[in-house]
């Protein structure tokens, strides 16, 4: 088993508890999730995504799957790149985040864990994960999963922020992500919730493991020459072959 951080006591006091304190926290959030993230990345997380996708190969007809999907953000950047009749299906835990992705795009949604995904072996060209790899329990019985409802010749595609490993550069993300962004936030959304969202945000991204280990759980669950593209640092695009 491989968990991406170790427990965060400083949101909830016994790790048996993480995955009830996170679901109510996106549960809880939702409605100001996209205005948070684009926030947080000065709007330019709809382009990036787009870019990641093309970049990886993704293209008209392919069937994708976009675990933990939320409100949808991966899931529509898909769709705009697959075009008309896209078929793309979001995947999350939190009703909250579902619904309130359906007011900007209707796709097939499913309500449930990326650990256990309800569909057929072989089933998709693509597996998306976007910002959200940190919020698993185990990382390899995910990868099993999308390995195992991908296609032959399938691909998956993770996106996530790496906390630098030089001090400085850690310091001053933190104090952007996990002190001035989860403030000025809820400040403006009046919302303490959405400043602990995002002071949620960061410290599971400065705790989370090293590249390495999550290309080494890939290449555990039989993907093919899993590698990680990086931009500016700390944007880090993972992909594999099924
Ligand atoms: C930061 S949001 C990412 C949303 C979207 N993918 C994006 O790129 O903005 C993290 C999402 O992971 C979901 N999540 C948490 N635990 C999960 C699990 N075990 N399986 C699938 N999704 C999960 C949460 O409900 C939340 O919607």
């Amino acid at each position: 088993m491989t968990s991406p951080h170790p427990p965060l006591r400083e949101f909830y006091r016994h790790p048996g508890e993480r995955e009830h304190f996170v679901r109510d926290l996106f549960d809880g959030t939702a409605p100001w999730y996209d205005w948070a993230i684009a926030f947080l990345s000065f709007g330019s997380g709809n382009w990036y995504r787009r870019q990641v996708l093309t970049r990886a190969g993704l293209k008209r007809g392919d069937r994708v799957l976009d675990i933990a999907t939320g409100t949808g953000v991966v899931a529509r950047a898909a769709a705009h790149i697959i075009g008309e009749g896209h078929s793309v299906i979001g995947l999350d835990p939190s009703i909250g985040m579902l619904i309130a992705g359906r007011e900007k795009a209707q796709f097939p949604n499913v309500q449930a864990r990326s650990e256990r995904l309800p569909f057929r072996d072989q089933t998709f060209d693509f597996v998306t994960i976007g910002f959200a790899l940190r919020h698993f329990a185990d990382l390899e019985a995910v990868f099993n999963e999308c390995a195992r409802v991908l296609r032959p010749n399938g691909k998956i595609v993770i996106l996530e922020i790496t906390a630098p490993q030089s001090r400085i550069a850690r310091g001053l993300l933190g104090a952007y992500m996990g002190g001035f962004v989860p403030v000025a936030a809820a400040l403006v959304t009046r919302r303490a919730r959405v400043g602990r969202m995002l002071r949620y945000y960061w410290a599971t991204t400065r705790d989370c493991v090293r590249p390495n280990v999550i290309l080494g759980a890939l290449r555990g669950a039989g993907f093919r020459e899993p590698r990680r593209n990086v931009d500016i640092g700390i944007f880090s695009e993972y992909s594999a072959g099924r």
